[in-house]
């Protein structure tokens, strides 16, 4: 067998809304995103997935898909799809992109099919039920975004289950039919050259067939986005037995185009969450999400690192941030010292078998973005009140250039740039060698370069103590997680500092011992010890 390409890639979330308006309406856009390809390309990243830009009433911006096959127009075109898969190819780079199998949007041709009467050829396409005794809902789900998982359909009498919103209707996965929409879906994508999927709510597409209750959660799951959908234990909704064989089924799919799929599995049980990936037969990869409701604290950061590796050895795509929750540099504290643990986040993950990726503005250090209640857009926020987690605050628009506008666009972006400073851009960032831009520049080519990160053996290296570390051959990774200097012993020979959080450190040698101040990580180089003797 060959070595999958993405083996050696460090990918780039593109949450294409905000990352750059190329036709001056406030959106980003895919005209946008091919003409700022080449900040990835600079960056040293390997593939970008792109978010969905599928036709949409954007009821949750995108998320909510009315045609698999086609471009919103506020994106652009099926040329400008094109567009961006050969300026990507162009620049040595693959294009993920995102497919959303598990819901439609409730205008979606197959829905109003649906909902038009019972005994419609689209009906089995989604999951009703009859009311439960005292006409409310079948069962006690409830959506991920709040409120019950049904809605009624006056009409016809029935609930439809949404495990988002009720506009964006669940699939019946055990309908034969859908799964040969998607197989062709796929094969729509994969003929127009993209190289691989993001699988949106992976984890879900089968339910129980029964339809149980699910029982009360012990101490709520602490991934929900709303308080209701805490307090339930997800036992019959997520995770059933049969979502594998729709993977082992694309995978035979996607082979034949060497496509990449790429799981939204949103459990943060990694036993679980392995299943999918370990046998190599269903998803290449899946997005481990731990991390990013980990506490600066390092036997939390080992553990929630090494246990996942071991787990799914080259199963996992690393974040630390994304566009549904809030950036890393404000849950780490937020300032420069928010910053300085996010860096030194990025550089554990960057070593790590897998695939790491990088969501846009991380590179730059950025923290949420402020966006006054009455600019709010996300959904969660718009049902959930000032006191959801709304997802709008890392959603703000990316950073180009100083200036009105940023570089953004031409016109006031769909969301408000949050409060940032001509600092926060990439111009100003790639001026200065010491930037946060520079940095990650600096490891996603450190990453590219060392082998030994892509295929030697992991070993962690010390079982506790402020400095979390691992070796992989002649490449070691050690980060300073406390708040003390530190020392930790090195194995034998001697090592240089190809990488560090602070740029001043690099090229400096070291023997037995590494001196680690708080908050710093390095990537060190066993030095060619042959080379001196001749
Ligand atoms: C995924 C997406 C999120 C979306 C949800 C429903 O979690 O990342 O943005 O709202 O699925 O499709």
């Amino acid at each position: 067998m060959t070595t999958p390409w993405w083996r050696s890639s460090v990918g780039y979330e593109v949450y294409l809304r905000s990352f750059a308006d190329g036709d001056g309406d406030g959106v980003g856009d895919l005209r946008g995103l091919r003409d700022r390809l080449d900040h990835l390309a600079w960056l040293g990243v390997d593939v970008a997935w792109v978010t969905p830009f599928y036709p949409s009433p954007m009821r949750d911006h995108g998320y909510d898909v009315a045609d698999y096959c086609d471009v919103e127009p506020v994106f652009g075109t099926l040329a400008d799809v094109d567009a961006v898969v050969a300026r990507c190819h162009e620049l040595g780079m693959r294009l993920v992109i995102d497919l959303v199998p598990n819901h439609t949007s409730s205008d979606h041709r197959w829905f109003q099919e649906a909902r038009s009467s019972r005994d419609n050829a689209f009906r089995d396409y989604y999951i009703w039920r009859d009311p439960a005794d005292d006409g409310g809902p079948p069962n006690n789900w409830v959506s991920n975004f709040g409120g019950p998982a049904w809605t009624l359909d006056e009409r016809t009498g029935q609930y439809w289950l949404h495990l988002f919103l009720p506009e964006q209707p669940d699939l019946n996965w055990e309908n034969p039919s859908v799964a040969d929409e998607f197989d062709a879906i796929l094969r729509f994508w994969l003929d127009r050259g993209v190289d691989g999927f993001r699988i949106d709510v992976a984890h879900a597409l089968v339910k129980h067939p029964d339809l149980p209750d699910n029982p009360p959660a012990e101490a709520g799951s602490r991934w929900a986005l709303m308080d209701e959908a805490a307090a339930l234990e997800r036992l019959y909704d997520v995770d059933q037995p049969g979502v594998l064989d729709i993977y082992r089924r694309w995978r035979k799919v996607v082979e034949p185009y060497a496509g990449l799929l790429l799981g939204e599995v949103y459990l943060l049980d990694i036993d679980r969450l392995a299943a999918y990936v370990r046998d190599q037969d269903g998803l290449h990869l899946s997005f481990w999400f731990k991390p990013l409701y980990v506490q600066w604290d390092p036997a939390a950061i080992r553990d929630v690192l090494a246990h996942a590796a071991a787990a799914a050895p080259d199963g996992l795509a690393w974040v630390q941030s994304s566009h549904d929750r809030s950036r890393a540099v404000t849950r780490f504290g937020g300032g420069e010292r928010g910053r300085a643990r996010a860096l030194v986040f990025a550089t554990l993950l960057m070593g790590l078998p897998g695939v790491p990726f990088v969501y846009q503005g991380e590179e730059l250090g950025l923290e949420d973005g402020r966006v006054p209640v009455e600019l709010a857009q996300d959904p969660v926020a718009l049902r959930g009140g000032p006191t959801a987690k709304s997802r709008d605050g890392c959603r703000t628009p990316m950073l180009w250039e100083p200036g009105e506008g940023y570089g953004f666009g031409s016109t006031t972006p769909w969301l408000p740039f949050g409060d940032r400073s001509d600092a926060d851009t990439v111009a100003v960032q790639r001026d200065d060698p010491d930037s946060m831009v520079h940095r990650y520049r600096a490891l996603v080519r450190l990453r590219r370069e060392r082998t030994d990160l892509h295929d030697a053996p992991l070993e962690w290296l010390h079982e506790e103590g402020p400095v979390v570390a691992y070796r992989r051959g002649g490449t070691l990774v050690a980060a300073n997680c406390g708040e003390q200097r530190h020392s930790a012993p090195l194995p034998a020979g001697t090592w240089e500092a190809a990488f560090c959080t602070d740029r001043q450190s690099e090229g400096r040698s070291h023997v037995r011992e590494l001196a680690l101040a708080p908050t710093e990580a390095m990537i060190l180089v066993a030095a060619e010890t042959t080379a001196r003797r001749g």
